[in-house]
């Protein structure tokens, strides 16, 4: 089978994810071909391909828009009458709840033809700038967020609002990760469509308010909540957050000059995230205290571990 996967990842936790699933396939004999649509943001041709993975973060209760932007790109697939849909599956990483991100994905991929086999996050509490911001000044509490969790297992999710640490993926979700890969894929060697889940099965998993709080959240919204500012004093004009912006919305006229902000922004924050000068702010978040510097060695270990099943 040949199976593509899609993958938008701006600190590390979802390309983990997706390289794990890409290992996944291929050691169950399957082709698989990782695109960056960051790296490479012209689609690539997918008329061949059997299995299409889709793996991003969640950006305020949505699909990170970047994805969002390159799925709009792909052009529909043809439908010939005699073949059925074509099969696809999700792969995500948030904070705390994707909310809308597989429900509106779904429908997407729908509309250019390709029908949702089955839809998977895995959630890295510790990785949300204005909640790191705020939460990380109670990281003295963090005692009693093991304990409690320690005691309330069912609750960790929610345990981990106030306790990021509590929730960090393991060998578990690993291996919960990559039983869903292996599902998926043997259903789409035998072409079942049957099993696809439509948009209205992936809302009723989630909580409806976060679905409805997902859609309302337009780009402009988007915008407004991430308000990325950049502190000319402390920028090194290094360029890294031209380099890592991936709408275009940061330039500048030279080598010596602060980069601006334009009005393309889509909220993926990589430039905050990135900055190695703590030069950009953004909502709730000042410079330093809010950045995420990517998957800790404990848990690129667990997605990498060899005896995994
Ligand atoms: C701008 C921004 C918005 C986010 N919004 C949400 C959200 O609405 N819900 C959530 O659970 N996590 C949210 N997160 C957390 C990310 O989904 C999480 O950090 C993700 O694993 C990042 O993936 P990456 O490392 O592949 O970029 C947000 C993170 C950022 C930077």
């Amino acid at each position: 089978m040949k199976c593509t996967i899609l993958l938008h990842s701006a600190t590390g936790n979802t390309r983990l994810v997706a390289e794990f699933a890409s290992r996944r396939l291929s050691e169950a004999g399957h082709q698989c071909v990782l695109h960056d649509v960051v790296a490479d943001p012209e689609p690539p041709d997918c008329s061949q391909v059997d299995l299409l993975g889709v793996a991003c973060p969640t950006n305020y209760f949505g699909q990170s828009r970047v994805m969002q932007q390159f799925l709009d790109r792909m052009p529909p697939m043809p439908e010939p009458e005699d073949r059925p849909p074509r099969l696809a599956f999700q792969l995500g990483t948030c904070g705390g709840d994707p909310g809308a991100h597989f429900v509106t994905q779904a429908e997407q991929l729908q509309r250019i033809g390709w029908l949702t086999l089955g839809a998977r996050t895995v959630s890295f509490p510790d990785s949300w700038p204005p909640h790191r911001a705020i939460v990380k000044p109670l990281s003295f509490t963090a005692a009693i967020g093991h304990a409690l969790g320690a005691k309330l297992a069912p609750l960790r999710a929610l345990l981990s609002l106030p306790y990021p640490d509590i929730h960090q993926p393991t060998h578990r979700t690993v291996s919960r990760l990559g039983r869903f890969i292996n599902r998926v894929s043997r259903r789409a060697a035998v072409r079942d469509h049957l099993a696809a889940q439509s948009p209205e099965d992936l809302a009723r998993d989630r909580p409806r308010a976060l679905v409805h709080l997902g859609r309302a959240m337009t780009l402009e919204k988007i915008r407004h909540a991430t308000d990325i500012r950049i502190d000319a004093q402390r920028c090194t004009r290094c360029g890294t957050c031209v380099d890592q912006c991936p709408s275009g919305c940061l330039t500048r006229e030279d080598d010596q000059s602060v980069p601006r902000v334009g009005t393309t922004c889509v909220g993926c924050w990589a430039c905050y995230q990135h900055c190695p000068s703590d030069a950009i702010s953004g909502w709730h978040a000042p410079a330093v205290l809010g950045r995420y510097n990517g998957p800790t060695p404990a848990t690129i270990e667990a997605f990498n571990a060899k005896w995994l099943d």
